[in-house]
């Protein structure tokens, strides 16, 4: 075999202000298969990542949960080291941005720039809120828009009418964070010359490092010419100080990438075996690949290669890009239950099923890719438990009653095994392309004809009949044999069964050269059932408590995480509203007769209420900070009684009760005075 590859691959990393989803759930599985299945090539394959620390949207989120933003990222790294180590995520260093190794990295690479003349400055004029104290960048930005007028619109573009436009252009801008109006202000900024790069550029996009639709994209970039990217933030800001800049931080997208080779450098300092500089140094010879989402190109293809090449470091050796994920069809729609978050999707099923349904859609392309929660159920149990998994079943009590659980040295396809063991560069060179679809079909197609071949010998029906005692066990042991190849092959995308499997089969943890031998006169462990069918209500449940989480995030005073892209949703909290708009809400006095807890749901209470005319159901995110309901009878609340019933798992909720606070055990349900009766409306 030739000499093992040096090979570092990373994953984006996620903003540390959110929960991870099935939708960046497709990134990290993709990811952790092409690593595992470089490391049972037998390659020094190292996968990093980190949380995505920085910038005015954690801070702003910290500062609104009433925690220190390193708080807050502790605690969201430690979830979503949970998430993904719950779904066999593999990373050998998960990091933060935030972080000592990031922050020397971050400033040598700026001072390197800076030194070789790559870094400009120039004032610019920008909203600043003078309530915060703070420039407000776009998305903190609302007004109405100056095409078509419509109120509330964000930033820079509009919602309604599609136009885009200068936050300047907004009429009646107001703050989103403190509601005040926005005065212009100037400030010094710092900027990256990326067209000192356009050439360099030029090249390296063409040269194999991505996908030709990405390469087209960029290519188009790269002809209207590219422009200084400005790389600071003025204080307030979470993040690194600029060296000899004070009161100036690095914009969260210029430490975000250097925090792959932070990660990495803290890994080193526990891996002997790991030299930074054999896999950074401009001349390194190691591989270097960044999975990333469509939305990240242009930092990942244009900006990134040109700050390494600017500090004297390596390039990457390829971008590979994915596109992103629907459910059922559609954009993940929390109304629908299918923004499904990983914690969700873990709390009801396998993160086997999930590895193995998005490894048979994703190709080597940048096409979006379909949960189909039907198809899901169908395929998972067609593919894994009718096929590969039922191989070993049908086989292994016969092998343990007429055998002892001793495989017999007889091989009685040695066709099909040829057939296995033919078909192995071809499944390996689908892995190495990313193809998993096609490794996928290629495993399948031979778990079919393993299947076929069982169903025509039957040894069901030859254990009937007298003499046929030792062709059952040769069956029997060839069908165990091909099940092992087919769990070689499949262990990238299928870690725990393949753990199972070697249990069962009583070896060693196989690697992917041990599918070019068979097992003989071999003593086998009790087979335990490897994998069981979805069940669709199991499906059910997960959506219907994903409705859930939305219930209790949007009765937990609004403070629902800002997702994905780290913008803040929109914060009805700060929007102006006209004075119709309240006099239209029904808020009543509600006296709380009945509270108890449901079952099945872990944050949910339901309330009976008494708002003077009728009595009403709610169901009210709270049960985190009311561990004991009962305590809440008898007490008044505020509720708004002409809220829209919703349909909930568990019944109608009708009506909304008002609480403040981030969430949690600290959850204040609002009241009025005492002497306040139930119905009275606020006036
Ligand atoms: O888009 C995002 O979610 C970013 N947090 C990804 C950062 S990837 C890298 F450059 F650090
Ligand atoms: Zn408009």
């Amino acid at each position: 075999m030739s000499e093992p590859r040096k090979i570092l691959v990373t994953s984006a990393l996620p903003y540390a202000n959110g929960s991870i989803h099935l939708g960046h759930m497709l990134e990290y599985i993709q990811t952790d298969m092409w690593v595992r299945f470089q490391k049972h090539r037998g390659h020094q394959c190292t996968y990093v990542c980190a949380d995505d620390a920085h910038g005015s949207a954690i801070m702003l989120r910290a500062e609104k949960e009433g925690i220190t933003p390193e708080q807050l990222i502790a605690n969201v790294q430690a979830e979503h080291s949970a998430d993904f180590a719950d779904f066999l995520v593999d990373f050998d260093n998960f990091h933060s941005t935030h972080a000592e190794e990031n922050r020397e990295l971050s400033s040598q690479i700026y001072l390197k720039l800076r030194d070789a003349g790559h870094i400009a400055t120039r004032s610019i004029t920008q909203y600043f809120d003078p309530e915060k104290q703070m420039f407000l960048a776009d998305r903190f930005i609302k007004g109405t828009c100056p095409k078509c007028g419509t109120e509330d619109q964000y930033g820079d573009n509009c919602e309604k009418c599609g136009a885009t436009y200068a936050p300047t252009d907004l009429k009646d801008p107001k703050s989103a964070i403190s509601g005040a109006t926005p005065v212009l202000k100037d400030s010094q900024h710092f900027f990256f010359k990326l067209p000192d790069f356009q050439q360099m550029l030029q090249t390296w996009t063409r040269s194999g490092t991505l996908q030709d639709a990405v390469a087209n994209k960029i290519a188009e970039w790269l002809d209207v010419g590219l422009q200084q990217w400005d790389i600071s933030r003025d204080a307030p800001y979470f993040g690194f100080e600029i060296p000899d800049e004070p009161g100036k931080y690095f914009y969260v997208w210029l430490d975000a990438p250097i925090g792959y080779m932070a990660s990495f450098k803290n890994l080193c300092a526990r891996r002997p075996e790991l030299d930074f500089d054999a896999y950074w140094a401009k001349d390194s010879s190691a591989e270097l690949y960044h999975f990333i989402g469509k939305d990240i190109v242009n930092f990942h293809a244009l900006f990134w290669p040109a700050m390494l090449e600017g500090a004297g470091y390596r390039k990457p050796t390829g971008i590979n890009v994915h596109g992103y994920l629907t459910v059922n069809g559609q954009k993940m729609s929390k109304s629908r239950g299918t923004f499904i978050k990983a914690r969700t999707y873990l709390d009801h099923l396998s993160p086997e099923y999930l590895r193995y349904y998005y490894a048979s859609k994703l190709g080597r392309g940048v096409d979006d890719l379909d949960l189909n929660l039907e198809d899901f159920v169908q395929k998972v149990n067609s593919d894994l438990v009718g096929k590969v998994v039922n191989i070993a079943s049908r086989c292994a009590g016969f092998i343990h009653k007429g055998n002892a659980g001793v495989l017999v040295d007889t091989n009685a396809a040695p066709e099909l095994t040829e057939a296995f063991l033919a078909a192995a560069p071809s499944i390996a060179d689908a892995y190495e392309a990313r193809d998993f679809a096609r490794a996928m079909r290629e495993i399948m197609g031979l778990a079919d004809r393993a299947n076929a071949w069982i169903a025509d010998k039957a040894p069901w029906s030859l254990n009937k009949q007298e003499g046929k005692q030792e062709e059952v066990q040769a069956i029997c042991a060839t069908g165990v044999n091909l099940f092992r190849q087919l769990v070689i092959f499949l262990k990238p995308v299928l870690p725990l069964l393949a753990a199972d499997a070697e249990a069962f089969l009583n070896v060693a943890p196989l690697t992917w050269n041990d599918h070019a031998t068979l097992l003989a006169n071999h003593q086998l462990n009790e087979f335990k059932p490897l994998m069981t069918r979805i069940d669709p209500v199991k499906v059910q449940a997960m959506t219907d408590a994903s409705k859930e989480d939305l219930a209790a995030s949007q009765t937990d005073t609004g403070s629902a995480a800002p997702q994905g892209n780290g913008e803040l949703a929109k914060d009805p909290l700060s929007a102006e509203i006209e004075f119709d708009a309240f006099a239209a809400v029904d808020l009543r006095v509600a006296l709380i007769l009945k509270a108890e807890a449901v079952e099945g749901a872990d944050k949910l209470l339901r309330l009976t209420l008494d708002i003077g005319d009728e009595q009403r159901n709610v169901f009210s995110g709270i049960k985190s900070a009311y561990p004991d309901p009962a305590k809440l009878e008898g007490r008044l609340t505020m509720m708004i009684a002409n809220l829209k019933p919703r349909k909930m798992r568990f019944g109608i909720s009708e009506g909304m009760v008002m609480a403040a606070g981030p969430g949690g055990a600290e959850i204040y349900l609002l009241s009025p005075d005492s002497g306040a009766k139930p119905g009275q409306r606020i006036k």
